[in-house]
């Protein structure tokens, strides 16, 4: 059970809630941001772990997907999403989007020293971990797999294992759209998988976070023998732990519901309402 409020950019009053940086208690909502839906794989896993925690969820769904733009303007948009949370009083930031943590996690971290700000990367550690000199497939965007925090990553566990790269785009589009299933969907994903079903993979890290609502159509045209890996666990886990490092966890006790204020870009309060309903029907691996 959670409490929903719907902000919309283009018609919030910041100053009504605007608290500052200075005040943030461990009682502040914690700000939860990506190109739109995809975040909300991660929102879920954070709420799971911590329910007596508040949130605010601001989906970009605007401008996504982010992938296809240049890493330049994706750090803006970031940068402008981060500012608005941190405006809004939160106490820490999760950058819910792989996209984003890979062209402006350093600049967010330095721009905002006094809370903790917490980015999702492709889950590429445990999936090479259990499935060493197996072969992995890592779905990303393009942006993701072109940055270089990706690849250092893959040049940490490129010894340990078979790793290969698949930029996916068209599946936020699908999403974005709430669309997770159906035969278009799998038509677009059996499409770009061809390559692997010869040769099909142990696991496959899904790097973008709009992917996870995607496990089942993936899970249909590849098999089901192939185990799937995301980083929203993870995130949640790491944020917990800043939270606790900074003595910013929320004391409440875990009974009732948890407050979470959904905010898009979008102005159409259908968009909102997409958000809720992936929030409602998301069932966390
Ligand atoms: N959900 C995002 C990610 O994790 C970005 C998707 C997009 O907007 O292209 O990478």
């Amino acid at each position: 059970m959670y409490y929903v409020s719907c902000i919309y950019e283009n018609n919030y009053d910041i100053n009504a809630i605007f608290r500052g940086s200075e005040m943030v208690t461990e009682s502040s909502p914690i700000g939860v941001f990506d190109s739109g839906m995809g975040g909300i794989t991660v929102l879920k896993q954070l709420v799971n772990l911590m329910p007596n925690e508040k949130y605010i969820f601001y989906g970009d769904s605007a401008n996504a997907p982010y992938g296809k733009k240049s890493s330049d303007t994706v750090r803006k948009l970031t940068m402008s999403t981060a500012a608005k949370l941190y405006e809004m009083g939160c106490k820490c930031l999760v950058v819910a989007c792989n996209t984003a943590t890979s062209v402006a996690i350093n600049v967010l971290r330095d721009t905002y020293r006094d809370i903790p700000v917490i980015g999702i990367e492709p889950a590429l550690k445990p999936a090479v971990l259990a499935n060493e000199g197996g072969h992995i497939l890592v779905l990303a965007t393009n942006t993701t797999l072109h940055e270089e925090k990706f690849n250092t990553l893959m040049n940490r566990y490129e010894s340990k294992a078979r790793i290969s790269t698949l930029a996916a785009p068209g599946i936020v589009e699908f999403v974005e759209n709430g669309i997770t299933c159906g035969t278009q969907l799998e038509e677009y994903i059996a499409d770009i998988l061809s390559p692997y079903q010869e040769d099909v993979p142990n696991a496959i890290v899904l790097g973008c976070t709009h992917f996870p609502f995607v496990a089942d159509t993936i899970k249909k045209v590849i098999g089901n023998q192939v185990t799937l890996y995301d980083g929203g666990k993870g995130t949640a886990a790491s944020t917990h732990n800043k939270l606790d490092e900074y003595l910013l966890s929320s004391r409440e006790p875990s009974a009732g519901d948890t407050e979470i204020t959904f905010c898009n870009s979008d102005p159409d309060p259908a968009k909102t309402l997409l958000m809720k309903q992936f929030f409602d029907s998301y069932v966390c691996p």
